[in-house]
């Protein structure tokens, strides 16, 4: 079994909005995610989701509860410390895209590199090459503005990738999207998933890109209301050939 990448232990969180007021969002969530997995979180409007999102990613912190970041304390980390493993450890992907303006598609993907102080040279090769990988090379020199949707959500996902984050997080990435164009930006996900191994976690509304992921973790009111397994690779392609008893 591959390494648990992501282990929340009862991670409740709580917004005050004023006293006495208090909203509890997540009410003790437990999760396990192993590296390599493919998996999608699904519930109504207001359930919790970019909540967790913002959890599982680092950007926030829960209220109570344990969360370890490929083996990392999360509760223990300073804001300094925070900011760091977010940076080596998650790509974000969002149904906003939040590319820069102004800026072309190559030096978006670079940015993530140079903040990590990646050397010149090495950054632009190895944006170009995630072009590629999700195929947007022709398209280096235009900005935001003049890329359509999908294109833009491409290189919001090379972006994504560029310090090799071991875990792709993405909330609604194709929420802004036709569900033509959502499905080819879907199978970029299955490529970074398959071809170069990466978790990913998808935050999705849509029931069809859920069922094409391994696992799909349902949120109701900030709990876990179900947890199932879809197309592992002991059941991939069952709807044709009988599982092997192997
Ligand atoms: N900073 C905040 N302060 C107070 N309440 C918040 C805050 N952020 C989110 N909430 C509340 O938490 C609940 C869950 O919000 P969240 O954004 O996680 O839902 P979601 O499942 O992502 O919904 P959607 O599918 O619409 O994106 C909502 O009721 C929301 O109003
Ligand atoms: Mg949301």
């Amino acid at each position: 079994m591959a390494k648990t990448i992501i282990q929340m232990i009862n991670i409740i969180k709580r917004y005050y909005i004023g006293q006495p007021n208090e909203l509890q969002i997540l009410n003790g969530i437990s999760l396990d995610i192993h590296e390599g997995e493919f998996v999608s979180i699904v519930g109504a409007s207001g359930s919790g989701k970019s909540t967790l999102m913002n959890m599982i990613g680092a950007l926030d912190r829960p209220t109570e509860g344990e969360y370890f970041l490929d083996g990392t304390d999360i509760s223990r980390l300073n804001d300094k410390q925070l900011s760091n493993i977010r940076n080596q450890k998650i790509g974000f992907v969002f149904q906003t895209f939040n590319l820069i303006s102004r800026t072309n598609a190559l030096k978006n993907v670079e940015l993530p590199m140079m903040y990590a102080g990646v050397p010149r040279k090495e950054r632009s090769r190895r944006a170009m090459e995630l072009l590629e990988l999700v195929g947007m090379k022709d398209r280096y020199t235009h900005q935001p503005n003049e890329l359509s949707g999908g294109q833009k959500q491409r290189v919001a996902i090379a972006r994504a990738m560029a310090n090799d984050p071991a875990i792709i997080l993405a909330d609604e990435p194709t929420g802004a999207l036709d569900t033509k164009t959502g499905h080819l930006v879907m199978n970029i996900f299955h490529k970074l998933h398959k071809q170069e191994g990466k978790t990913i976690v998808l935050i999705t509304h849509s029931p069809e890109l859920a069922s094409e992921t391994e696992r799909i973790i349902t949120i109701s009111d900030g709990s876990v209301i179900s947890d199932t397994l879809e197309n592992t690779a002991e059941n991939a392609g069952a709807e044709n050939t009988e599982v092997s008893g192997e």
